[in-house]
């Protein structure tokens, strides 16, 4: 029996369906993701904005338990710096991403590209020694996982400098968006617990007053140490190759607009029942 090396007309138009649902789920995931991380941003500058503005630092310890502490200056710098970090982080991330800005407004993409690295850099470290020497909500796994989370950030950050240097945009391009995503893991937490508040009608698989337990722990190793984010990206990029079969393609549709339902039910329950009531 001859096998024919060139693809059929109908396997091509299989694939040409598959590629452009791919492309479609993955600017659906990005246009809901931006406008959750833009209400994220908007609560990090009126929250701690108006706050600090008003020289009432006290009222970050509503939301913060190690936030402000009175005489502890250098520590209550490095929190006031995590926050403006957190902005800039925030606001700035979906904005490198946005093709059209990208091409059009080349010296602007370049600009905020390396202070967004550098601040990433920054966010980093400034996160670790909070961590470390303040303390945080939660348990060890979660303080553990969210300083592997750190130590991506800083390494993605210096790959996709090292790639914008050389020239070479397409790896590049690959670094500067697993960046975003490990730079997003503190988004992702916050949402995906508020969609598993929103489905469950309230806490379950964790103590809400020592915020520890099973369901955080999967949640800190899935959003920080082991980031579902960059699993998919890795599927993504597979299921864009021409060679990849079309049921890996499928999948990789179906996991994209799962995450995406649950991300925007996690975006309600964050905006409605974290964020606004803050404000
Ligand atoms: C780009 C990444 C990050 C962003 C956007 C971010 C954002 C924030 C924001 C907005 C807060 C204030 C809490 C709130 O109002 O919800 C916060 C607190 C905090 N962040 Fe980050 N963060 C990032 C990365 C990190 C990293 C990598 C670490 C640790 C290694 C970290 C450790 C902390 C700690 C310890 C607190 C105080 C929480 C507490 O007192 O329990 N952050 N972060």
């Amino acid at each position: 029996m001859k096998t024919s090396l060139i693809p059929s007309a109908t396997s091509l138009r299989h694939r040409f369906k598959g590629i452009v649902l791919l492309n479609f789920s993955v600017k659906l995931w990005f246009v809901l993701a931006t406008i959750g991380q833009w209400i994220f941003a908007y609560y990090i500058a009126s929250f701690y904005g108006k706050s600090s503005l008003a020289g009432d630092f006290e009222k970050w310890n509503k939301v913060l338990p190690h936030g402000y502490v009175r005489g502890d200056g250098l520590g209550n710098t490095f929190v006031a710096a995590h926050v403006f970090f957190a902005l800039i982080m925030v606001l700035g991330g979906p904005i490198q991403l946005i093709p059209q800005i990208r091409t059009r407004f080349r010296m602007f993409h370049r600009v905020l590209g390396r202070f967004y690295i550098f601040t990433a850099i920054l966010i980093g470290i400034d996160g670790l020694v909070m961590v470390w020497t303040r303390g945080a909500v939660g348990g060890l796994l979660q303080h553990i996982a969210i300083s592997v989370q750190a130590l991506y950030i800083i390494a993605f950050a210096m790959l996709a400098l090292r790639y914008a240097l050389q020239r070479n945009f397409a790896l590049h391009r690959q670094w500067a968006i697993r960046l975003y995503l490990v730079a997003n893991g503190v988004w992702f937490f916050r949402v995906s617990l508020m969609a598993w508040l929103l489905l469950n009608g309230g806490p379950a698989g964790f103590d809400p007053k020592t915020f520890d337990g099973p369901f955080l722990w999967f949640l800190s190793v899935f959003t920080y140490a082991l980031p579902i984010s960059l699993i998919v990206f890795e599927m993504y990029l597979k299921a864009q190759q021409k060679t990849t079969r079309p049921l890996f393609r499928v999948l990789t549709i179906v996991v994209i607009l799962v995450l995406t339902t649950l991300m925007t039910i996690g975006i309600f329950g964050a905006t409605m029942g974290m964020w606004l009531p803050r404000i």
